[in-house]
């Protein structure tokens, strides 16, 4: 058994659990495939985070079933954690269910894989380890993630992370700074720091530093350009962070501040532990910055009992802030979550209403928000070239897409490409969610 294919689902740090997951298993001697077929080992890196990433992964599963005789199954991230051993019920030909705060096992479990056990669990949250790898393969030559803090200590009451990734477990400061080095001396230009909340990040090691420092001396680094970060949580989001912004150009001008409703009274339910007052504080201080800071969220409708007025409450903070983008998602019930016990679930059509309403609202605010860029120029990173648009695609600082020509380089030429570079961009027309325009010839 020495190929295998993984599949990953869900955010940022589920993905860089992967790449930390491939490095280990090509460490040890295994080969990554890009098609099922080929493989002896095939891995689901899951989410759970509502219930239909969750459907997702049983749908997968059960479309192998047979097609996928003679393979071993294994269930990795939330999911896995989530349901435990009761996924070998649900689908049989799995092998292997490793939540994420266990991958520190991973080489032993191999080892009893190999040996032929057909039941290897690792579902212990009950770790102080974060999952540091040497052996990560990355899969982006310019951007790399970097975990900073795992697991979360909130207690929302709508969300299973807590149940599925374990506590707070922040690394130390060096240990960071050395792999954020080491990212720059190969090349890597960008790097983003991960947790569920880096805000509250605590530095384990005798220097104590918290988010803000952490970020500012990454952004230090010799090579790196940018520094990026996710994800924040309102009520430990300080205004050092923002100082941090003003003062140090490699640290990104855009802020992910996920608010999940603008109602105090649905804030409380949610278990939040922050007003809308504290959160309109915390905008404020990024509308007074230095610099232009892009702000983004995400945002729940159909919470349990969520009143029209409620809902009307979130209307108006949206308006009020004017985000630079914004994810909305339906409320779904979720295991375990103390949300379950609260009454008044919200009908699914109802919750549609609401999720189209917030959709539409958002949609006119990004067009009014990107006409401004028109005329204007852009700092682009290059990520890569569109063949079915014939454009090159670039982000900017603030995390927005500027997809451009660029008179010189009009396609990737051999070995000759733009992607990685970083380029000024004219902006000539805007979209609710992307620019275009002309690179600046100099
Ligand atoms: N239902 C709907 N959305 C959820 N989120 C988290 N849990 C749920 C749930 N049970 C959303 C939140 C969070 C984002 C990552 O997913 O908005 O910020
Ligand atoms: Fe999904 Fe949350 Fe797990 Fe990420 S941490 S994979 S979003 S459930």
């Amino acid at each position: 058994m020495k190929t295998f294919y993984i599949e990953t689902f869900g955010c940022q740090m589920n993905a860089h659990d992967s790449e930390k997951v491939v490095g280990t298993l090509v460490e040890k001697g295994y080969q990554q495939v890009e098609e099922i077929d080929d493989a002896e080992l095939v891995l689901y890196n899951t989410c759970s985070i509502r219930d239909k990433a969750e459907q997702k992964v049983f749908h997968r599963l059960d479309t192998f079933k047979k097609a996928g005789k003679g393979k071993i199954f294994g269930v990795l991230g939330c999911v896995a954690q989530q349901e435990g051993e009761r996924i070998f019920e649900r689908a049989p030909h799995v092998s292997l269910v490793a939540g994420s705060a266990s991958y520190t096992k991973l080489p032993e479990m191999l080892v009893q894989l190999e040996a032929g056990n057909r039941r290897v669990t690792g579902l212990s949250l009950d770790t102080a380890d974060t999952f540091d790898t040497p052996f990560t393969s990355r899969d982006n030559p310019y951007r790399a993630y970097i975990t900073i803090i795992e697991g979360c200590d909130k207690a929302c009451a709508y969300c299973v992370v807590p149940f599925t990734r374990g506590p707070e477990r922040s690394r130390t400061s060096e240990s960071v700074l050395r792999e954020a080095r080491s990212l720059a001396e190969l090349g890597y230009t960008e790097v983003q720091l991960l947790g569920q909340n880096v805000n509250s990040y605590r530095d384990p090691s005798a220097a104590g530093w918290d988010f803000a420092k952490l970020l500012d001396e990454t952004g230090k680094i010799d090579g790196l350009k940018r520094v990026r970060f996710t994800t924040s949580h309102p009520r430990d989001f300080g205004k050092s962070i923002i100082d941090a912004i003003d003062q140090n150009e490699a640290l990104c001008d855009h802020v992910h501040l996920p608010v999940q409703s603008g109602s105090d009274s649905v804030l409380q339910r949610m278990q939040r532990l922050y007003t809308r007052a504290d959160y309109l504080r915390r905008i404020e201080w990024m509308k007074k910055a230095r610099r232009n800071i892009a702000i983004t969220t995400d945002i729940i409708v159909g919470f349990p009992g969520e009143t029209e007025a409620e809902f009307n409450e979130t209307v108006r903070l949206i308006d009020e802030v004017e985000y630079d983008a914004m994810f909305i998602f339906k409320y779904s019930k979720r295991p375990n979550t103390p949300a379950l016990l609260l009454e008044d679930h919200i009908p699914e059509e109802e919750k549609t209403r609401r999720f189209t309403l917030l959709q539409e609202q958002q949609r006119s605010i990004q067009m009014r928000r990107h006409a401004r860029f028109v005329g204007k120029r852009e700092h682009v990173h290059v990520e890569g070239y569109n063949r079915a648009t014939n454009q090159w695609v670039g982000r900017t600082s603030q995390n927005k897409t500027l997809n451009f020509t660029d008179a010189r380089l009009p396609a990737p030429d051999g070995t000759k490409t733009l992607t990685g570079h970083y380029l000024d961009v004219l902006v000539t027309r805007v979209g609710a969610n992307s620019l275009a325009g002309e690179s600046v010839l100099q």
